[in-house]
């Protein structure tokens, strides 16, 4: 498996990937795919990063984030990892990538909406100061490469259209 960047051959393939990813979980309304174009038309793709074994299995996404006192970071999501490879460590080399290139370009932290199960492995955690639209704060979860990040999370205008970081 090779993690890379996106390239514009892999857009289409990001798109499908996400919508099959997704289509099973209870809390996707669908918009997650949108939301990734919608990042790129607007600036906001940072990071978009691939991981490619055979063919396309997994996509990341990081764009910036807003949060109150803190500069430099930055929002992970949406990720996808193709459905038979989940389980294996995919989702989490391609974080693991990410984040190494976000702290290359001077990223201070990392934050995501997203299940403590999943991203409490990778690193994340929640602190109870962090908030994100009123939803439970033990699924608003970030790593620090600096300051302890407290108030509002923002994510990027795409994410407007939906109520869900990741
Ligand atoms: C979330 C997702 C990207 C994780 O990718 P992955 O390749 O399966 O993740 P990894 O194999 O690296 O696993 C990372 C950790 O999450 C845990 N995990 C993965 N899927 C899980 C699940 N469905 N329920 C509980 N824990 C899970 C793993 O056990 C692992 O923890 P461990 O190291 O203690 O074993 C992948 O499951 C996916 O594409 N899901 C559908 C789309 C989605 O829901 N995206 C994110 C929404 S929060």
């Amino acid at each position: 498996m090779i993690i890379r960047k996106e390239e514009p051959g892999d857009i289409a393939l990001i798109r499908d990937l996400t919508e099959r990813a997704f289509a099973p979980m209870p809390y996707s309304d669908g918009t997650e795919a949108p939301i990734i174009d919608a990042l790129r038309r607007d600036g906001d793709l940072t990071l978009s990063l691939v991981a490619v074994d055979g063919g396309l299995i997994g996509h990341v996404a990081f764009s910036p984030v807003t949060i109150e006192g803190v500069r430099n970071w930055y929002g992970l999501g949406p990720i996808s990892v193709e459905l038979s490879r989940q389980k294996q460590g995919v989702g989490s080399a391609l974080v693991a990538e990410g984040l190494a290139r976000l702290r290359d370009i001077g990223a201070t932290g990392c934050a995501l909406i997203g299940r403590p199960a999943v991203y409490g492995p990778m690193g994340f955690r929640s602190n109870g100061q962090l908030s994100y639209r009123g939803v439970d704060p033990a699924i608003v979860q970030f790593i620090t490469f600096g300051d302890e990040p407290t108030g509002a999370l923002r994510f990027a205008p795409a994410f407007d259209k939906d109520t869900a970081g990741t």
